[in-house]
């Protein structure tokens, strides 16, 4: 399959009839040239292929870091992709500079990535802040330098663009004065503006890609001869509420869901939460659809969705239904999902004030890595009397479960430490885990039983003797 793509890369307009699925990686590397961008392990974790992917949102030329091993090109129709050629030609940037002169840089394979995910930050951020530094290149591994070097070039840059006081409106123009960008970048957004931005949109027989973070993983070679469509092309991006309900289209990213206002304001606990879902460039292409249907039974925004007892409505070309997400799962990957239906949007009531939620998860590492177990709750009350709950978790069966055994024996239950040990029987009874690299059948029963508790310490910490729970 082939079709006409344009997309802008460094300085130059791209105009190409090539195959949609084939990776910005291959591209700018083979077709281009650009050895810059590395690849690693072409599996999103190593951050060696970071690219800076900009597009107009909402008459703002925002950018952001991808991994571009799993990004296809199909995806960057539209778009400014920035490799670390289009950073500095002939002199180094500031952030270059402080990577040299504080020995960040040794073999320098991982540098081009570190640079790249490094300058999207001071492009997209006011306040520079060195946790937020250090979460923007926490998808970038170094082999060489053990870290403590890239941490003082790190800060050395923040301190750097603080003292120079950069106004939030003007930041690219202010950068690229500061020499931080080269001067093309001021005609990017006009330039994007005048880019062809149409692609095919899905039909029946193609396959839907989202952030491709999980096809692209696993099937970039078969992707390359099959029949697919991009999810960018639908306009579903949008988190809205209506009426006392949150709406989240299919195409919403884990990065953009995480800085929403709306879930900020509603769910405050949950952007940081959502830092132990991957890595930012991964957070960055992600999608919410993308998450519900690939089906993983350790999903984290899946996990999250089924305890806000959330809603999908599908679409085809029949029409629409609507479901609950915790009828979409049959069994082990088998979803009651159609050849010719995609996920449109995700919908869940907002919390009330007698309303609270939590989000656990264990990992064999705590960043950068997907669950051994996970589990939220959404849980309401009334004087202490548990009137609604919700309560699922993943990696402890084939599919994404809403443990609703467990929740039901709690609804009308007073909240003390003897209630949550019964419960925890319950839930004991409803799942069947299975021994795998992440953990054996008897750690994951353990570790479930410790999220529920966890769940309880923190909503409720006075009702809850943790001593009694031991
Ligand atoms: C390095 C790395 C770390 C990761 N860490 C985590 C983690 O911590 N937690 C976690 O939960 N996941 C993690 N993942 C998995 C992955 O990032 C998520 O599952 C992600 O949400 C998938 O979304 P996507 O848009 O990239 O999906 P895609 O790869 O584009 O698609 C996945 C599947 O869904 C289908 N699809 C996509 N959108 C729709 C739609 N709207 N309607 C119908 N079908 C659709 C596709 O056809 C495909 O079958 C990680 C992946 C990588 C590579
Ligand atoms: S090559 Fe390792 S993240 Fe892309
Ligand atoms: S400098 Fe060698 S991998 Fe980072």
């Amino acid at each position: 399959m082939e079709l006409k793509i344009e997309f802008i890369l460094n300085n130059k307009i791209i105009s190409v009839v090539d195959n949609p699925a084939k990776t910005l990686l291959d591209y700018i590397r083979d077709n281009e040239g650009l050895k810059g961008t590395k690849e690693g392990c072409r599996e999103g974790d190593c951050g060696a292929c970071t690219v800076l992917l900009g597009e107009v949102i909402n008459n703002k030329l925002k950018y952001k870091s991808v991994n571009s091993c799993l990004y296809p090109i199909g995806n960057a129709v539209g778009k400014h992709i920035v490799t670390i050629e289009g950073l500095s030609s002939k002199s180094l940037t500031p952030i270059q500079e402080e990577f040299n002169n504080e020995g960040a840089t040794q073999c320098g394979f991982c540098t081009p990535g570190f640079i790249n995910s490094l300058t999207g930050y001071v492009i997209e951020n006011n306040e520079l802040k060195t946790d937020d530094a250090k979460s923007a290149i926490a998808g970038n591994i170094c082999r060489c330098t053990g870290y403590a070097s890239i941490k003082r070039a790190s800060e050395n840059v923040i301190a750097k663009i603080n003292d120079l006081n950069i106004s939030g409106s003007e930041r690219i123009k202010s950068l690229v004065e500061e020499k931080f960008l080269p001067k093309y970048f001021l005609e990017i957004e006009e330039k994007l503006l005048r880019l062809k931005t149409s692609l095919k949109v899905k039909d029946n027989k193609s396959t839907l890609v989202g952030g491709g973070t999980d096809l692209f993983v696993q099937n970039a070679n078969a992707l390359l001869s099959q029949n697919i469509s991009f999810i960018k092309k639908l306009n579903l991006s949008e988190i809205e509420t209506r009426d006392n309900y949150c709406h989240v289209d299919a195409g919403v990213t884990i990065e953009q869901f995480k800085n929403s206002e709306i879930i900020s304001e509603h769910f405050p606990n949950l952007p940081s939460q959502l830092n132990l879902f991957a890595s930012q460039p991964i957070r960055n292409s992600a999608t919410i659809g993308g998450n519900i249907v690939n089906a993983s039974p350790i999903g984290d925004s899946t996990i999250i969705f089924l305890a806000l007892n959330s809603d999908i409505i599908i679409n085809s070309k029949n029409g629409k239904r609507k479901i609950k997400l915790n009828n979409f799962y049959n069994s082990y990957k088998e979803i009651d999902l159609l050849e010719n239906e995609m996920v449109e949007k995700i919908i869940f009531e907002l919390p009330t004030t007698s309303t609270k939620f939590n989000f656990e998860k264990v990992s064999k590492r705590t960043h950068l890595d997907i669950a051994s177990v996970n589990s939220a709750i959404s849980i309401s009350t009334e004087d202490e009397i548990i009137t609604n709950i919700f309560i699922s978790s993943g990696g402890i069966s084939p599919i994404p479960l809403y443990l609703k055994k467990t929740s039901q024996f709690l609804i009308n239950k007073k909240i003390d430490s003897q209630i949550i040990l019964e419960a925890l029987n319950i839930a004991q009874s409803e799942i069947s885990p299975i021994s795998d690299i992440r953990g054996n059948v008897e750690y994951k029963r353990l570790l479930l039983n410790q999220l529920i508790k966890a769940h309880f310490i923190k909503l409720f910490p006075k009702q809850i003797d943790v001593e009694a729970l031991l």
